[in-house]
């Protein structure tokens, strides 16, 4: 028997009953993690002030060290944030004040809902503007992706946001070959990667980014309200958390640790996170998600008699598939045909549209096997018959 799928479901709580496919919309926290965070909040209890001021700062710099080597960054090079949103918004507010009209603030089509709201604001504020490069869905290859954005730079691109893995299409962007576009040019970049920490293998040092966040609470396991952000040295004078607080003009790195008075124990809890992916084997954790995304996509789009939309080589432990017609009247809104999957089907995964076509997104996670996307399948089959 796989020691994944069912042999080790029980260390999540996970309803039982539910076939659980969205990992990716704000992670599950295992057992053994949360047990650890209720330790660090017990001791927090005990002697609030001692802790936060002696035993918190400490297990936070062990939790960035061991999360610095994990994701290729030196512990001075990155800060603890609540989420990626939090992450973005610092580095954007920041720079905001030398955005000017005409600027162009650059993304792709595919940048999460927060981030282009983030962006708009700093265009609203600035007087400059947001430019989305056109990628399109369905997707032949990785190529494309470096193609178009070559194209979309011009010489008013001030600032850039691209996405590590997208959230609607769940796409895996060659960030690789994309940040160098940036660089060569003289144009700050920022990579939203709030799904690849935990489900790729990523690199601070080798990608060279200005900026970088991830969040720790989806595919690393940690709990909810724990991310890192990147700042390159260059840059780390200049940026500010969004809460200016006591610690304002002393370093980068203590202006991040102190934003007003806050619960650190999802962050301290980030070591255990990542001592739980060394125990389950992380390169064993992403071969197995992998294979389910793609074996699972495969099968329902099959099934569906639907298109795949993306190369494998786009593809992590997300997947996001067409559905095999829109959602009939009684199903219209997105919101009634996620709930009705969910309540009468019990599989929770997001359903999105895109253009005119509506889709699913299916992760695939350790705890996950094949029945729970032959569940969906099923489910999908009876709704459209
Ligand atoms: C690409 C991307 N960026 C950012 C986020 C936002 O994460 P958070 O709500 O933790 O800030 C998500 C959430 O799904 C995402 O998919």
């Amino acid at each position: 028997m796989h020691k994944f799928g069912k042999a080790i479901r029980g260390r999540w709580l996970l309803d039982e009953d539910v076939a659980f496919m969205n990992h990716g919309s704000f992670g599950a926290c295992p057992r053994d993690v949360l047990v650890a965070q209720s330790e660090w909040r017990n001791k927090m209890e005990r002697q609030l002030v001692r802790f936060l001021t002696v035993e918190a700062p400490l297990g936070l710099k062990d939790s960035l060290t061991k999360l610095g080597a994990f994701v290729g960054a030196k512990e001075s090079d990155i800060v603890f944030v609540d989420n990626a949103t939090t992450g973005v918004n610092a580095v954007v507010r920041s720079l905001m004040p030398t955005f000017k009209p005409g600027d162009e603030l650059f993304t792709t089509t595919h940048v999460y809902g927060a981030m282009r709201k983030t962006l708009h604001y700093a265009a609203d504020v600035t007087g400059a503007k947001v430019v989305e490069a056109t990628i399109p869905f369905p997707i032949q290859s990785a190529d494309q992706v470096v193609e178009i954005v070559k194209k979309g730079i011009t010489d008013k691109t001030k600032f850039a946001i691209i996405d590590h893995v997208t959230s609607p299409s769940a796409l895996v962007y060659p960030i690789e070959r994309i940040i160098p576009l940036f660089k060569e040019r003289g144009i700050p970049v920022m990579i939203d990667g709030a799904h690849a920490l935990g489900m790729l293998p990523i690199n601070m040092e080798k990608y060279g980014a200005d900026f970088y966040t991830g969040n720790c609470h989806k595919w690393l396991y940690a709990p909810k309200g724990s991310a890192f952000l990147y700042v390159d040295p260059k840059h780390q004078k200049n940026i500010h958390p969004t809460n200016i607080s006591h610690n304002y003009l002393t370093s980068f790195k203590s202006e991040f640790d102190w934003v007003g008075t806050h619960d650190p124990t999802a962050w301290l809890s980030v070591s255990a996170a990542l001592g739980f992916i060394e125990e389950i084997g992380v390169n064993d954790m992403r071969s197995y998600g992998h294979k389910l995304a793609l074996e699972a996509r495969k099968m329902l789009a099959k099934s569906w008699g639907v298109d795949t939309v993306a190369p494998e080589d786009m593809i992590g432990m997300l997947a996001t598939l067409k559905l095999p017609g829109n959602p009939k009247d009684n199903d219209k809104h997105t919101a009634t045909f996620h709930d009705r999957l969910r309540d009468e089907f019990h599989c929770e995964l997001p359903v999105i549209v895109m253009g005119d076509a509506t889709y699913v997104r299916i992760s695939a996670q350790v705890y996950n096997d094949m029945s729970e996307y032959e569940r969906l399948d099923a489910a999908i089959k009876k709704i459209y018959s």
